[in-house]
């Protein structure tokens, strides 16, 4: 049986990317932003799964106005960098898993989830971003991630957006189509965005530290009463695009201790947790969770 053992919780800043890319990591600006990661790629290495199930939001590179699925999910073999104005990032291609990504998506679909079967699709920093985080700066010429990633991307560009409630019964759906698959693997389930921050109009540059650690407190230890945060609260408090972190919750619903909608086994541990300000206009968060 496949299993799902952990979580993993990041910003994406697309402006990390390119301090990787353009070796700028050691700049003051950037040392304490990458520092908060040195402990994440150790633990990556410790605990390398077989599978990462990466729930991202593209931001109109894959998708846009003209088709905006509200879950996608990647069945391919691989999914090429995209470029998103710049070029590609000279990171390795990713390469997906279609066998466990096709079970989710029947699985899933199932238990009356409509997700949207993507069969080609270039993958922007919202899933690119986060893999840099953890796994470090890589040669695409001669190194890998190190390991299949299925990536499943949610609209949270175009209203209307799913709520945090629903994202979080989908986390639930997810775990059960990964515990009904028969070869066993070491699933780890990543939500990324977030956190606070507006990158345009009148509020843009918003960063509000004090509601972005509270709103992290509640979803590790009160993640059903986080689910119902209403979708204004987001955008009051964390600014337009601090909505992404409803994303974070299909990771947090997809963990042992959530049992038919209810937090009934043992909290999970938090093996890390990281917050930062600024990176470019963004606060930057950052969990570990293992299941107990
Ligand atoms: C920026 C873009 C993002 O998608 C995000 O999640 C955070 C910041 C940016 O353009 O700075
Ligand atoms: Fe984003």
């Amino acid at each position: 049986m496949a299993k799902i053992t952990a979580s993993v919780f990041t910003s994406h800043v697309p402006a990390i990317g390119a301090a990787m890319d353009l070796g700028k990591t050691k700049e003051d600006y950037w040392k304490p932003l990458f520092a908060g990661y040195d402990y994440s790629k150790q633990w990556m290495k410790d605990n390398k799964p077989d599978v990462i199930f990466l729930v991202y939001n593209d931001h109109a590179t894959a998708f846009s106005l003209e088709m905006i699925p509200t879950f996608a999910i990647g069945t391919a073999a691989e999914f090429t960098p995209a470029d998103e104005g710049w070029g590609p990032r000279p990171v390795p291609k990713v390469i997906g898993h279609p066998d466990l990504a096709s079970h989710i998506a029947q699985s899933v679909i199932q238990q009356d989830f409509d997700l949207t079967i993507v069969n080609k699709m270039d993958v922007d920093h919202g899933l690119t971003v986060p893999l840099s985080l953890m796994c470090g700066e890589l040669d695409p010429k001669k190194d890998a991630w190190p390991c299949p990633v299925i990536p499943f991307a949610v609209n949270v560009v175009q209203y209307p957006v799913p709520s945090g409630k629903r994202c979080f019964m989908l986390g639930q759906a997810i775990r059960k189509a990964v515990e009904s698959y028969d070869e066993d693997l070491n699933v780890h389930i990543w939500g990324t965005g977030g956190m606070s921050h507006q990158l345009q109009g009148a509020r843009a540059g918003l960063i509000n530290r004090e509601w972005d650690n509270a709103w992290l407190d509640k979803m590790i230890a009160d993640p059903v009463g986080c689910a119902d945060t209403p979708h204004i609260d987001y955008v009051r408090e964390a600014g337009s695009e601090g909505i992404e972190l409803v994303m974070w919750l299909i990771a947090r619903g997809a963990m042992s201790d959530i049992v038919d909608g209810k937090v009934q086994g043992p909290a999970p541990i938090v093996k890390h947790r990281f917050y930062h300000v600024p990176a470019s206009n963004t606060a930057v968060g950052h969990l570990i969770l293992e299941n107990a």
